[in-house]
């Protein structure tokens, strides 16, 4: 079988942050990985990506700020040829420093919002930082970037989509993402308080259509459906090891966010390996390359080569089998578990999330979930 190179690495840098959401698709041990790259490690990380054909690469975390050295990164990506993004909370990023990520050369900068309202924002964050944002959202308008917003929806603030998109008008944002929760890393820890009812989501597309036709292209704007509510799989990593390749804030390289988590999965490290052996030859990359590690109902499906059988790690997650179909479509056997789950949202009035409480990524909630 032909590998193409990865077209994108997502390099996080470190799994620090300053904000506590509930949401966090980092995996819930992150307190324990600190043994970050250094510069020179991640500058040969970016190198070898490069020489492989890698044209896309994103700066994440944790939040990416948190690196002293981010300019410095920055700056040899831009020589390597990269087009390069910050994915980033605004927390950290001050005028001196906006202003060095210009001269270093960074194209991108994609800045998340919460909520719409302080105290979503700052509840679902855990901090106070939502005049922070719009105040780096000022700035990034100032230093000529594209205003590009990024708001994870869920049950307690899929109600305010209208409010969300009229902030991000007021901001002068040209693009929103408005995605839905995923549910990896926290989210699933919290999926009981995130979880929203189908006519939630409904309503709140509804709501995104009317924008669309009313503001035309002032903003662009993106509504990512929860895949529970949809009945064929996301293409999850647009296939594993075809595209993507992430690496961990300690080396580890990732087919996908999640695969730190998977069960079985021995994940390669830069630090031992070079870059070229992990994308074509080690094990955890092949391991669901192509289609012959797929069961039925996949194996046969004439839908196989567009989802690619879904995602790997809700299949391990809710099927208990990592090579089982996603239980997102309605041809796996296991459909009922996502039903489930969809029904017991459903019981609950849509901002009543029940009675165990949000767990927020914090180091302390981190290190007493590993304990033993
Ligand atoms: Fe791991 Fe989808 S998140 S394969």
């Amino acid at each position: 079988m032909t590998i193409a190179p990865p077209y994108w690495l997502l390099a996080e840098l470190t799994y620090r942050c300053p904000l506590h959401c509930a949401f966090c698709y980092n995996p819930l041990d992150h307190a324990a990985i600190r043994d970050e790259l250094d510069t020179a490690g991640w500058v040969r990380v970016m190198r070898e990506a490069r020489a492989m054909g890698a044209v896309q690469l994103g700066f994440s975390g944790g939040e990416p700020l948190a690196r002293d050295d981010l300019e410095e990164l920055v700056a040899e990506a831009h020589r390597l040829g990269f087009y390069t993004n910050l994915i980033t909370s605004g927390v950290g990023l001050t005028e001196p420093r906006i202003a060095a990520l210009k001269a270093a050369g960074l194209d991108h900068i994609q800045l998340s919002f919460q909520d719409s309202t302080r105290e979503m924002n700052d509840f679902l964050s855990s901090t106070k930082t939502f005049e922070l944002k719009k105040k780096v959202a000022a700035l990034i308008r100032k230093y000529d970037y594209p205003m590009v917003m990024n708001c994870v929806l869920h049950r307690h603030n899929l109600a305010h989509v209208d409010k969300i998109i009229e902030m991000a008008l007021e901001l002068e944002a040209e693009y929103l993402e408005l995605a839905n929760t995923q549910y990896y890393g926290w989210a699933k820890l919290n999926q009981h308080q995130l979880m929203p009812t189908l006519s939630q989501v409904r309503e709140a597309e509804q709501v995104v259509q009317r924008y669309r036709e009313k503001i035309g292209k002032r903003c662009k704007l993106l509504f990512v459906v929860p895949d529970y509510y949809e009945d064929r799989p996301k293409a999850c990593m647009n296939g594993w090891g075809a595209v993507f390749l992430a690496v961990a804030p300690d080396g580890a390289a990732l087919p996908c966010h999640n695969a730190r988590s998977l069960p079985g999965v021995e994940l390669p490290n830069v630090k031992d390996a070079s870059l070229e052996w992990i994308w074509r030859d080690s094990p955890a990359f092949n391991l669901f390359r192509g289609d012959d590690w797929m069961q039925e109902p996949c194996r046969s499906c004439p839908e196989k080569a567009i989802d690619f059988g879904g995602c790997r790690c809700q299949a391990a997650m809710l099927a208990g089998d990592a090579r089982a179909a996603d239980p997102v479509c309605s041809k796996s056997p296991q459909r009922g578990r996502v039903d489930a789950i969809i029904f017991q949202a459903a019981l609950k009035a849509p901002m009543d999330a029940g009675t165990q409480p949000i767990l927020f990524r914090t180091d302390a909630n981190s290190r007493a979930l590993a304990a033993p």
